[in-house]
């Protein structure tokens, strides 16, 4: 029988992507998102890429009761969950606005794996290494206090889910700790799309490349790396969506090794923010108009990732080039022009 997944914040960058991969390998996938942070464009893109409408549930998990209706309706087999806010400066101002949002969100649907019985799969961040020692970080690697409320969220959710899977037998759990996701889906028919200017490199590059910003601004050329810049291991988007669907697999078919799991979903390589602007100008054939100015507080100097264990325990491995993902990142940014946005 075709097994449910539950993907919360679906309409989402990662959740829109993870959607699509789910169900080309099979799934029937149920999206559930408030938009409080995205717009219908992505689930629209979602349903043309697949040909078909998929189920939309416009709902908060926040909402308890709203959260037990969902499970009640579906039969849900695992759940994946993105519903969260994500803006680590953001969190620093606002930080009762995160703790509510993204831990309630997670204890609602906690409740509901523990009730029913189900598989549950959080979407982490390499920001709970903080600064490494050194990299690659293997999951063993030990986690750091948090700089900010987001990271804290992360951190906390995943003692949550340990914390659960551990007390009850009938909830499996598995932690994805992504590295930096970029680019869009080789279709430009989803995308990342920040409301309000955005925090993150790659589609501050994109949007000045179109025109949208006068100017991208480096923070900090004098770090200690080889070109002063700080190094980050840039993951494909449709690269980390396929990691989910193995991820999944692993759980609906009962080849877990432990009831809670962790994986690192990154390339292994890392790459200096100046190096991708460079590729991304050479790829694309572009000038963009940049300049260094001083570093950015809280930013860690240098991570990238041993993808080691999911290479060899999920079967998962990054295939996409950079310049695939950022040709693909350019691409959503002219669609974005096309429709308007
Ligand atoms: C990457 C590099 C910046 C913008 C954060 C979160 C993480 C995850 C992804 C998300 C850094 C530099 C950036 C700009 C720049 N969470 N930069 N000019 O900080 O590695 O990770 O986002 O949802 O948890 O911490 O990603 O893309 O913001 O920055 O020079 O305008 O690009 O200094 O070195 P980061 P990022």
């Amino acid at each position: 029988m075709t097994k449910t997944v539950l993907v919360s914040g679906g309409a989402g960058f990662i959740g829109s992507h993870v959607t699509v991969e789910l169900t080309q390998a099979g799934y029937d996938v149920v999206i559930a998102d408030n938009f409080s942070n995205c717009d219908e464009t992505n689930y629209r893109g979602v349903c043309k890429i697949l040909g078909k409408e998929l189920p939309l549930v416009k709902m908060d998990f926040c909402d308890a009761a709203a959260t037990d209706a969902l499970f009640e309706k579906y039969h849900i087999d695992a759940v994946i969950h993105f519903a969260a806010f994500k803006a680590v400066g953001e969190s620093v101002a606002e930080p009762l606005k995160y703790y509510q949002n993204n831990l309630g969100s997670f204890l609602n649907i906690l409740e509901q794996a523990r009730k029913r019985g189900c598989n549950v799969l959080f979407s982490s961040s390499a920001t709970v290494y903080g600064e490494p020692e050194k990299s690659p970080v293997t999951e063993q690697t030990p986690r750091q206090p948090s700089t900010s409320p987001y990271g804290n969220t992360k951190q906390m959710c995943e003692d949550f889910l340990r914390d659960c899977v551990k007390a009850y037998p009938n909830v499996k759990g598995i932690a994805l700790r992504y590295f930096n996701p970029i680019g869009a889906h080789p279709s430009a028919l989803i995308g990342e799309l920040p409301r309000g200017v955005p925090n993150n490199l790659v589609p501050f590059i994109t949007q000045t490349a179109i025109g949208k910003r006068p100017v991208l601004r480096v923070f900090g050329n004098d770090y200690p790396t080889p070109d002063g810049t700080c190094l980050r291991d840039f993951i494909d988007i449709v690269d980390l969506a396929k990691a989910h669907v193995y991820a999944v697999r692993r759980m609906l078919d009962g080849k877990m090794e432990q009831g809670y799991e962790i994986f690192n979903v990154g390339t292994g390589r890392p790459l200096s923010v100046l190096e991708l602007i460079t590729a991304f100008e050479k790829v694309n054939g572009v000038k963009l108009n940049w300049e260094y100015t001083a570093r950015r507080e809280g930013d860690v100097i240098a991570i990238w990732a041993d993808p080691a264990l999911a290479n060899k325990k999920l079967g998962w491995k990054a295939t996409r080039t950079t310049e695939e993902t950022l040709k693909a990142a350019w691409a959503w940014e002219l669609h974005l022009k096309e429709l308007g946005l």
